[in-house]
């Protein structure tokens, strides 16, 4: 799967990290930045670039790492056509795709483990949109939201 990747100086680290793990995993990954650890970087500079090629389909999925995981999400959702979400919970990371068609999962370096990072991530990439009737219906309510 192609998947794009991005976070500031607070999810640098984890970045690095699940940047490796992804081709390990055969995926072709496309890294929008940081490319350098700075501590004076900030966020929509990295992940706004990363929203827009999931929302053009240049990418298939995104992920998106900030200290807490809150600034990517709301920076990524101010993009027509991204759906992202902060995810600390295996669940919510599948389940998220499969109701909600969400193609950005974002994270937090500074609260999520390695680990558990990837597990999400895994869990993430594995799940499909359902496309069930009352999803897609949903999901319509909020791509009105957009126009
Ligand atoms: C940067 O220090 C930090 O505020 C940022 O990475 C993120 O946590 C914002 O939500």
């Amino acid at each position: 799967m192609k998947i794009g990747i991005a976070a500031d100086h607070g999810g640098f680290e984890l970045k690095q990290k699940l940047h490796s793990y992804l081709l390990t995993q055969g995926h072709d990954v496309i890294d929008f930045g940081a490319t350098e650890l700075n501590s004076a970087d900030d966020y929509p500079d990295f992940v706004v670039p990363l929203a827009r090629a999931v929302a053009a389909k240049e990418v298939e999925r995104g992920i998106a790492v900030c200290g807490s995981g809150v600034g990517a999400s709301v920076a990524a959702n101010k993009i027509n056509g991204a759906r992202a979400a902060l995810i600390n919970d295996h669940f919510s990371a599948h389940q998220g795709v499969e109701d909600d068609d969400l193609n950005i999962l974002c994270l937090g370096g500074r609260v999520a483990g390695n680990m558990l990072a990837q597990e999400l991530v895994q869990s993430f990439l594995a799940a499909r949109f359902t496309a069930e009737e009352r999803h897609l219906r949903r999901l319509k309510k909020v791509q009105q939201l957009e126009k």
